[in-house]
């Protein structure tokens, strides 16, 4: 299984790190028999499994609950946990309740959204024996402060912050960072000039890594298609033809056959 030692060890050999995210326990298990390095157990959840608008409506009741179906799917991955929306901010008390609860469900690290008033409750947390990977850049939980999904750090002194936060969070322990929607050249300075790796999704082929969604990976949702996303596949018809053909035997009554049923 992939440790954080192995994320500093792939990129000081220039091994490109490839993470999933992923919410269940049945797309786990068939993670589990791929060559990804690592499991991310993504807040974006609260839309893609839930239905909601934004990542703001991920609780740590979902964040666990998920955690705990994906680590058994996945018994021999490498498992990351997002912080849910504020559980950062509300005070070390709450931080480390969260931590726990999403390490108890089985996580081996936690992922928590920007750096700023987060750092001092980073370095407790990675203190306290817990990895930490952060995520900058297109930072979701904060989607109302950005105006909307667009590309962070374009400008000079965008970029600049986003340059020193990172360094901020390798000072920290951090043991990688996610770099979310960054212009590709932003994508290479921090990669180069941070000590643990990057993983990157719209954020150029430069990080030390790339993270997608699995759902958006198979093409699941037609309607979501950002300039970084490659689908793989395209489950949406898959799936679609797959129940129209079900329903179309059932009503013709072709399912179950002999073979099919009991004597
Ligand atoms: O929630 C998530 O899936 C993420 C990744 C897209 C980085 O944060």
């Amino acid at each position: 299984m992939t440790n954080i030692h192995s994320f500093k060890r792939k990129k000081q050999d220039r091994n490109k790190i490839s993470m999933v995210t992923c919410y269940d326990a049945w797309s786990a298990k068939i993670l589990n028999q791929t060559d990804i390095d690592c499991i991310l157990v993504g807040d974006s959840l609260a839309v893609v499994m839930h239905g909601f608008d934004s990542t703001v409506h991920a609780t740590i009741e979902m964040m666990e609950l998920h955690t705990a179906a994906v680590v058994r799917g996945a018994p021999d991955k490498f498992v990351i946990a997002d912080m849910p929306f504020l559980s950062c901010s509300k005070g070390l008390t709450h931080a480390m309740e969260a931590v726990q609860r999403l390490m108890q469900a089985g996580a081996h690290a936690v992922k928590i959204e920007g750096a700023d008033h987060q750092l001092p409750i980073i370095e407790h947390i990675v203190e306290a024996g817990v990895p930490v990977m952060g995520h900058l850049g297109l930072t979701p939980q904060s989607i109302h402060n950005l105006g909307g999904h667009r590309v962070q750090g374009k400008d000079q002194d965008s970029g600049e912050k986003i340059m020193k936060q990172a360094h901020e969070l390798d000072l920290a322990g951090c043991f990688a960072v996610v770099l979310e929607c960054v212009p590709n050249k932003l994508g290479d300075c921090v990669s180069r000039s941070v000590s643990v790796p990057t993983i990157g999704i719209g954020a150029g082929p430069h990080t030390d890594g790339q993270v997608l969604v699995l759902q958006d990976l198979l093409g699941a949702d037609p309607d979501f298609s950002p300039k970084f996303l490659r689908r793989y596949s395209n489950v949406h018809d898959l799936v679609s033809s797959s129940v129209q053909h079900f329903h179309q035997d059932v009503s013709e009554q072709t399912f179950p056959s002999v073979e099919e049923s009991y004597g």
